[in-house]
């Protein structure tokens, strides 16, 4: 084995903002997402994955078996006979060694390249802005001295829909499966008949030798996907499927003499027809609108359009914030993968990925209102929309549903409420909404309560019951009441359950008033406080003054009752006891309460801020990331719930859960100790890991956690992509490190960066204007601003308003000591 760094397997692209993977036995398959508004594809380093229409779970197009063995088989596949030998441009499934491979993961597409005697064939995968459909041109390239005669086999299974019903339901899914063939184009129209008003189809834009929809008849029974019988024996079967398992596969024969190149375009497309028009004759389904989309796509022309097309929408996206530091690897993360991971994680929340089967969870009320931390720079609109669905799921009392389905946007009855945290993180969206947008229109928005059209309210109202939720909530500390859980789904305080049949998440077996979190009460004072200053933005006083009180009184409950020594407790249990305490045999110390009490600044002028944060750096910090707790849980505490089930340095109990490690780096750009903030920062950014073997994900992508110090392979990375880290490190890089802040009145900056930095530019898009941003670090300090100008004029503070300077906005920044 070669030396574990990242050559090994590719190379970051800068300039075309691509990752080149240059081995397909990567350590895990490393993905990318397609799409962006409704019709959505993962597919792997391979060409594994699937595809959907808005819900992973009950749109699903295409089949993908998880956790199976090999690993990652099932996506669409190209295959290609040329003579004796069968090879895939991804390599898999065949897995036949290829002579060159690539596979560029960019923006919205991935691009699969292989070369095997003699023949390059290239396949671009993506789907275009604003229509449901994933394009894949390939290209074919006679490299060789001979004519070559080819055969060409396209392969797609679809899934009966409902992603989890076609795992399980075979007894009536074998006999449901219904597809039409006209022409190149394959029909599924599995249960069209009755309720459904969409089918989907696969197409290829050029004349077929042949075809085959069953699946048995494709592969042969008793074959895998390496090995397709139809592939082998070089004739495809023609076959129409009914029932089974239905699959998509064109053959097309391809002759190059040498030096030649042919394109294909083939298109997987979705489509809903209106009850009315959804037959063209008894049994014959109206394909007039899949007509249609192919007429807008189907040429190499066209895909080719489209991909430019699909460039432009990113450059433009990208293009609202733009670093230009000394690291490439600093840039690489800020300008191009960390923005794409926060449009990721909008659109797919926790549904689907590698991880994440797409059929579990909807979109968490928690979840999204954090992800928009990343997102509302690039589509103000969608966010604004975002926000609105989210409220619409709180209860008139200001709880809310923890989860809700993104299809129908209603709150999910089956898992409920209660988790006591989620109220407070829609004042978190809406806020710094309001801070990057100015439009303070949303807040006269009528907003439904618990989905309930004929129950609205404005969307302040909102953010009152949100903020009152927490005070109406408080236990015998004064601090507030736990629930199910806070941000820590597994500090079950109120479960104590003995069951394994049961879920940690939604049961409460001595649901009591006891139970307290300080994860909760540091969430209050910083969120709190910004419903305070947004009341007084508005000009309502008394409100503003009736919040400040019920803030500093929570302040004054932590400092009171929630301060350990050195950190701040985690929580108080159900019997009153102390979690997260020196005098607790496991789990002395917890990140989350030392993360929000730093950010609230909570005894900052008593010292409470830095004690706490020094013990984050004696007990927590490791070289990956700081874990969760120490020491980990070793033996299940009933009280506790799940947190102790894990084994010790995984997940909750002692992982380095990534997402809560900005909630430090924030508190350390509050202490103004930029080195530290920064440091913690590079240890998670997926650019700076070297060691892929152990890590094992994608080294462009951040993962929700990494195994501590107490695991068996400290710095092994699991669940990448659908995770709140990177929302909040784009959120802490961008606002607490390189101090681009937005706020109601302009741009604060206030930056707080290791000492040895000297400067650095930012072009950052802030409500219609361009501004160009020059940091100078002259006297290598890590914060403190002597002097801003904008266009050359002295700005008295640290806030720049842009509203009166033209479409150009260049702004100087000096760091330096007073004076
Ligand atoms: C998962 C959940 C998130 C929770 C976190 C910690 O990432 O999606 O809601 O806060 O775990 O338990
Ligand atoms: C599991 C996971 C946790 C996640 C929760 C969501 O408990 O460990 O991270 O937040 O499920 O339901």
């Amino acid at each position: 084995m070669t030396a574990d760094n990242a050559a090994s397997y590719g190379f970051f692209d800068d300039e075309n903002r691509e990752y080149v993977v240059t081995e397909p036995r990567t350590p895990y398959p490393w993905i990318n997402y397609l799409g962006s508004e409704n019709f959505f594809s993962l597919i792997s380093n391979t060409a594994g994955g699937y595809s959907f229409y808005r819900d992973a779970k009950f749109r699903r197009l295409t089949r993908y078996r998880y956790n199976n063995v090999p690993m990652d088989d099932g996506g669409r596949y190209f295959y290609i006979r040329d003579g004796e030998t069968i090879w895939n441009p991804g390599w898999k499934p065949t897995r036949t060694e290829l002579d060159d491979y690539s596979c560029r993961h960019g923006m919205g597409y991935t691009r699969v390249a292989g070369a095997k005697n003699g023949l390059h064939c290239d396949v671009l995968f993506f789907v275009p802005p604003g229509d449901n459909v994933e394009i894949q041109k390939l290209t074919l390239r006679n490299d060789s001295q001979e004519e070559k005669q080819v055969q060409l086999f396209s392969l797609l299974e679809w899934c009966l829909w409902n992603a989890e019903d076609d795992t399980t339901n075979f007894q009536r899914n074998y006999s449901t499966g219904e597809v039409e063939v006209e022409n190149s184009t394959i029909y599924h129209k599995t249960e069209y008949r009755e309720r459904r008003n969409h089918y989907a189809f696969y197409h290829c834009n050029a004349e077929l030798a042949g075809f085959d929809t069953s699946r048995d008849s494709f592969l042969g029974p008793y074959n895998g996907f390496d090995q397709p019988e139809a592939v082998t024996s070089g004739k495809p079967g023609n076959s129409i499927a009914h029932g089974w398992s239905p699959i998509a596969s064109h053959a097309v024969d391809i002759t190059l003499a040498p030096g030649e190149s042919r394109e294909l375009v083939f298109l997987l497309g979705y489509l809903e027809v209106a009850e009315e028009h959804k037959w063209e004759s008894p049994g014959v389904i109206n394909k007039a609108p899949a007509h249609e989309l192919i007429a807008r796509y189907g040429t190499v022309e066209q895909a080719d359009a489209s991909f430019a097309e699909l460039g432009t929408y990113w450059e433009n996206l990208l293009g609202g914030f733009q670093l230009q530091s000394h690291d490439p690897r600093l840039d690489r993360m800020v300008n191009i993968w960390n923005q794409y991971q926060c449009m990721v994680t909008f659109n797919m929340s926790r549904s689907a990925s590698f991880f994440e089967a797409g059929i579990g969870r909807g979109m968490g009320f928690r979840d999204s209102n954090q992800d928009l931390l990343g997102f509302f720079h690039l589509q103000p609109e969608r966010a604004r929309e975002r926000i609105l669905d989210i409220a619409a799921t709180q209860f008139e009392d200001g709880s809310v549903y923890h989860q809700y389905q993104p299809l129908t946007k209603r709150g999910n009855a089956a898992i409920g409420g209660n988790f006591n945290d989620d109220p407070l993180w829609l004042i978190c969206s809406t806020t710094a909404y309001l801070r990057e947008t100015g439009d303070f229109s949303i807040l006269e928005q009528q907003v439904p309560f618990g989905n309930d059209e004929n129950n609205c309210a404005s969307m302040l109202e909102h953010l009152r019951r949100s903020f009152d939720h927490v005070t109406n909530n408080l236990g015998p500390h004064k601090l507030p009441l736990i629930g199910r859980a806070d941000w820590n789904d597994c500090l079950n305080l109120n479960c104590f359950s003995t069951d394994p049949n049961e879920s940690f998440q939604t049961t409460e077996n001595k649901a009591g008033a006891i139970a307290e979190s300080l994860m909760i009460a540091g969430a209050f004072v910083l969120y709190g406080t910004e419903y305070t200053d947004l009341c007084r933005h508005l000009g309502d006083d008394a409100e503003a003054d009736r919040a400040g009180a019920a803030v500093r009184a929570m302040e004054q409950a932590v400092i009171e009752h929630g301060w350990d020594g050195e950190w701040f407790l985690r929580a108080y249990d159900a019997a009153g006891n102390k979690v997260g305490s020196n005098e607790n045999e496991e789990s002395k110390i917890f990140i989350e309460s030392q993360g929000f009490c730093a950010m609230a600044g909570i005894g900052l002028e008593q010292g409470l801020v830095e004690k706490s944060l020094d013990s984050v750096q004696e007990h927590l910090d490791t070289p990956y990331g700081i874990v969760l707790n120490y020491p980990a849980f070793t033996r299940y505490h009933l009280e506790y719930g799940e947190i102790s089930t894990y084994p010790p340095g995984y997940k909750e109990n002692g992982g380095i859960f990534c997402h809560n490690n900005p909630w430090v780096m924030i508190g350390e750009t509050v202490l103004g100790r930029g080195d530290q903030a920064y440091d913690y920062y590079c240890k998670q950014a997926p650019a700076f890991q070297d060691h892929v073997n152990l890590r094992k994900i994608e080294p462009y992508a951040y993962a929700q956690m990494v195994a501590g110090k107490e695991a068996p392979l400290p710095g092994e990375a699991k669940n990448s992509w659908l995770t709140g880290t990177a929302a909040w490190n784009y959120h802490t890089i961008t606002e607490h490190i390189l101090g681009i802040k937005p706020r109601f009145e302009g741009l604060l900056l206030d930056p707080c960066i290791p000492t040895a930095w000297q400067g650095y530019t930012v072009q950052r898009q802030f409500r219609g204007k361009q501004a160009s941003i020059r940091v100078h670090n002259p006297d290598g300090v890590s914060k403190g601003v002597k002097r801003i100008t904008l266009n050359g004029k002295e700005v008295a503070g640290q806030i720049v308003d842009l509203s009166a300077c033209g479409d150009s906005c260049e702004i100087e920044v000096w760091m330096g000591g007073a004076g």
